[in-house]
């Protein structure tokens, strides 16, 4: 694994050796674990851009050339011929399930749907125009109370139990967000439906009115389950891996994970790309908003472009960008005209300098709103759909933590920039 060593001169004639990691592709990695010890110095990294937390086997991501793999898998074959539950087991257990396997993974979930009736309570906790992203924050950070009898993070077993419930309750808690939201009562999940489709159920059926969902929109969600079920080290996986290195419960890391997706930055992007748009609302103003993207004094963003590791495209939003338009032709989609818009402003930033120079495409959120908006889920929900696909994700990392021998408590140095030591004033001489 070690196969290189780099030497490492430093202050007053000190030095040190450096082992350098290779992973199995991908740039080598220096070792600096010792770094402190051996030079008293530590390393500074705003933002982790140089630097590896951990060791992992989920993911992997080529940023220059645009490549994304489960597992080693490229998400184009993934996205065109599986199913969600297909990679999630791909994602948790390593390898593609066998027939008999995916059966059996597709009962386990399909029979840890149904939240406990206790748990409606904590809805009602909330006022109806909750975001329903910080009633998820909430609702699945109360899991923690529940299920005393698998919560031993020890034992790889329970360890699973609690991954198949966060699973196959995300979908059934995000639809009550929703019906709390709206003031419509909750749908009980339904065995006879996959993973999606019961997601859609309990999205849009009511207890009056039966509800039987577009094969086309299930196949979208399906889709874009797969796009957004990992994507390695991300800010909301590393929250998800930071809270549970101090063996927290597992419910509760989960939810610290949702709380970061939620920023604009992260998964809130596809919602603000959405309000962009809408904001945006013609063509005309498209040079308008381009000139105060690239305005420095303007802390307007173009929602849905860059990205931390992609520098040439992100493959997902090349997949994206076609079912969209499959998706918009097929469908009732009042929303075109939000499509003809997007498509509009990618061409006319990807003909500017200022986006050019700086690797600045589209990603995976400039258009999976503009489909879920097509599919009727509202704009408050995006990210909460984006929650349910990266469930897997973080449960996967999590597991592969607490599996790890080298697994220690997440603790990041600092710079300390603030006063240097001084005397405690009492407070009548301040
Ligand atoms: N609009 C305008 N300028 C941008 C944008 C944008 N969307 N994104 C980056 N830039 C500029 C920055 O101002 C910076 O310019 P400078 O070099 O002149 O200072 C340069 O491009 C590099 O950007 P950074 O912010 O340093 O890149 P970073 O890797 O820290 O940020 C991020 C990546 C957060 C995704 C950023 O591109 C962004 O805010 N995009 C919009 C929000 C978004 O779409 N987020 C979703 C990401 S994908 C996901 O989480 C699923």
């Amino acid at each position: 694994m070690f196969d290189k060593i780099m030497k490492l001169s430093g202050a007053e004639g000190r030095s040190m050796e450096l082992k350098l990691h290779k992973g199995t592709v991908g740039p080598e990695v220096v070792d600096i674990s010792s770094l402190y010890r051996e030079m008293g110095v530590f390393t500074y990294d705003p933002g982790f851009v140089s630097t590896a937390s951990c060791q992992s086997a989920i993911t992997y991501i080529d940023g220059d050339k645009g490549e994304l793999w489960y597992r080693g898998y490229p998400i184009e074959q993934l996205a065109e011929r599986a199913s969600f539950l297909d990679v999630a087991y791909l994602l948790l257990y390593g390898d593609l399930p066998q027939q008999s396997q995916l059966a059996e993974f597709e009962r386990i979930i399909r029979y840890h749907t149904m939240i406990n009736e206790t748990l409606k309570n904590f809805f009602n906790g909330f006022h109806y125009d909750a975001h329903p992203m910080a009633v998820m924050v909430g609702v699945v950070g109360s899991l923690s109370a529940f299920y005393h009898d698998s919560l031993d993070i020890h034992d790889p077993r329970h360890r699973e139990v609690s991954a198949h419930r966060m699973i196959a309750k995300m979908p059934t808690i995000a639809a009550a967000s929703y019906k709390h939201n709206v003031g419509e009562p909750f749908i009980y999940p339904r065995n006879d439906l996959d993973y999606c489709a019961n997601f859609m159920n309990m999205m849009f059926a009511t207890p009056c009115e039966e509800y039987a969902p577009d094969p086309l929109a299930v196949k979208a969600v399906n889709l874009l389950f797969i796009l957004h079920a990992d994507h390695e080290q991300n800010a909301s996986t590393s929250t998800v891996r930071l809270a549970g290195s101090s063996q927290a419960n597992p419910f509760a890391c989960i939810a610290s994970g949702i709380a970061s997706l939620w920023g604009p930055a992260h998964g809130g992007a596809n919602e603000a790309v959405l309000e962009m748009l809408q904001e945006i609302g013609d063509a005309s103003n498209i040079d308008k908003y381009i000139a105060r993207a690239k305005d420095k004094d303007d802390p307007f963003r173009l929602m849905g472009f860059g990205h931390r590791v992609y520098k040439n495209h992100d493959p997902r939003a090349t997949i994206i960008r076609k079912v969209c338009h499959e998706v918009l032709d097929n469908m009732d989609a009042k929303d075109s005209p939000l499509l003809e818009l997007a498509l509009r402003l990618e061409e006319v930033a990807m003909q500017d300098e200022y986006f050019i120079e700086r690797k600045l495409y589209p990603n995976v959120d400039f258009y999976s709103g503009i489909i879920y908006r097509a599919l009727g889920i509202p704009n408050s929900m995006f990210t909460v759909m984006f929650a349910i696909a990266r469930t897997v994700g973080w449960v996967a990392h999590w597991m592969e933590m607490m599996d790890d021998p080298q697994q220690r408590i997440g603790r990041p140095r600092q710079v300390y920039t603030g006063a240097g030591k001084r005397e405690y004033v009492p407070l009548g001489q301040r």
